[in-house]
């Protein structure tokens, strides 16, 4: 009997094929744009996963990392207070939910999940992902946008991942109050 796969290895086997449709040329000119960006002047007033080919190139090429990033964070926290087990968990500016699946890879069981990002596309591949993850299958993604009207439901988890760059100043302290009003523990990354 094959021994059962590791939240890691069920995210790459989903992550597998993601760019397989996508020409070649579309797929290089999805990672330069997403590259530039990243390495250039962020924050920026419009979504930068515009379409598709922009999600997928995301999810192929970093959510891995970012998966393993926010886990080793989310292991860190766990040590620092054993026994404490989310019952909720909101992730903020959540995209293709590289940090909900960290939360399913440190805490077991299946809680309610809630993935908000202003980028529908992110959203939508995200939702697509997360069909191979048990504890997922229910998480609701919704379409949000960090600023001064963020409100949060109470939730005792909150992670945001890899976003603080790419806001203002102020939809950043939007946010830091938006979490904190919200949650037990926040999880930044
Ligand atoms: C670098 S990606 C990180 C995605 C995910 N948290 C992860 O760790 O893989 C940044 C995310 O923040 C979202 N984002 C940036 N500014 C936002 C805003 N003002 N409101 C909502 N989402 C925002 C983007 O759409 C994108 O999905």
């Amino acid at each position: 009997m094959n021994a059962p796969q590791s939240p890691a290895e069920t995210l790459r086997a989903a992550l597998a094929g993601l760019l397989d449709g996508l020409p070649p040329r579309q797929a290089a000119q999805a990672v330069e744009r997403l590259i530039g960006h990243y390495r250039g002047a962020t924050p920026t007033d419009a979504p930068i996963l515009r379409d598709r080919a922009d999600v997928a190139a995301y999810a192929a090429y970093r959510m891995p990392a970012t998966f393993e990033a926010v886990r080793s964070a989310l292991r860190a926290f766990a040590a620092a207070v054993p026994g404490w087990v989310p019952g909720g968990h909101v992730d903020v500016g959540g995209g293709t939910g590289a940090a909900s699946w960290a939360v399913t890879a440190t805490w077991g069981g299946v809680r309610p999940v809630t993935v908000l990002d202003w980028a529908e596309p992110a959203l939508a591949l995200g939702r697509e992902v997360a069909a191979a993850n048990p504890a997922l299958r229910d998480a609701r993604w919704q379409r949000s946008r960090i600023g001064a009207a963020l409100t949060l439901e109470s939730t005792d988890l909150v992670t945001v991942s890899y976003v603080l760059n790419e806001l203002t100043a102020p939809d950043r302290a939007a946010l830091v109050d938006a979490t904190a009003a919200a949650a037990q523990a926040v999880v930044l990354v």
